[in-house]
């Protein structure tokens, strides 16, 4: 579940070229689906989902993950609640890429506890097979075409099985 009450966000606040990006933003997303948010370039589309996320501060309001509060100051607080409920698809995938496409995705299972090398192994190779990517799991993903870097990133943000997937512009260069 999601939860959005009154939030607000400002970039270059109390400056010139100040913009009131998210403007008093109420939201509730309680069941499974698939959401879509639209608006055309530069609406806030990005803001919002960094900030639902945690990726990003908000000037007011609230956010709630799963009950959990993502805008909560402790850092170390929301990086939890992201880490275990949310998998996210970067705009510009965000790989690291002196990393192999395996070490990638073994990552995140690192990151929420795993720590059995097993387990990590048969649930990453899973995942990179059925996204067609097993094949260049020993690759730096620096080695890899626009599409294949997309499916990495696809492939970090559902390995853990999260609750929620943020995607970015999803279907962007996707080929
Ligand atoms: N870090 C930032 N500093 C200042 N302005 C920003 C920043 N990030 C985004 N903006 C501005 O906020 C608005 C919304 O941006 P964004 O959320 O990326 O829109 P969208 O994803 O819908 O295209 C745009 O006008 C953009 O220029
Ligand atoms: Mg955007």
């Amino acid at each position: 579940m999601i939860e959005i009450k009154k939030v607000n966000k400002y970039f270059n606040r109390h400056k010139r070229n100040e913009i009131h990006v998210i403007n008093n933003v109420s939201l509730k997303l309680e069941d499974s689906g698939l959401v879509a948010l639209l608006g055309p370039s530069g609406s806030g589309k990005t803001t919002l989902l960094n900030a639902i996320g945690g990726l990003d501060k908000v000037k007011s309001g609230k956010i709630y993950i799963n009950n959990k509060k993502i805008t909560s100051k402790l850092t170390n607080k929301v990086d939890k609640i992201r880490n275990l409920n949310i998998g996210y698809i970067f705009q510009d995938y965000k790989l690291i890429d002196n990393m192999t496409v395996y070490q990638n995705v073994a990552l995140v299972l690192k990151m929420i506890g795993i720590k059995d090398k097993n387990e990590i192994k048969k649930r990453v190779n899973y995942i990179l097979e059925k996204l067609g990517i097993y094949r260049f799991r020993n690759r730096p993903t620096s080695a890899l075409s626009g599409g294949e870097r997309q499916r990495v990133g696809i492939a970090r943000a559902i390995v853990k099985s999260p609750d929620i997937i943020i995607a970015d512009e999803p279907t962007r260069k996707f080929r």
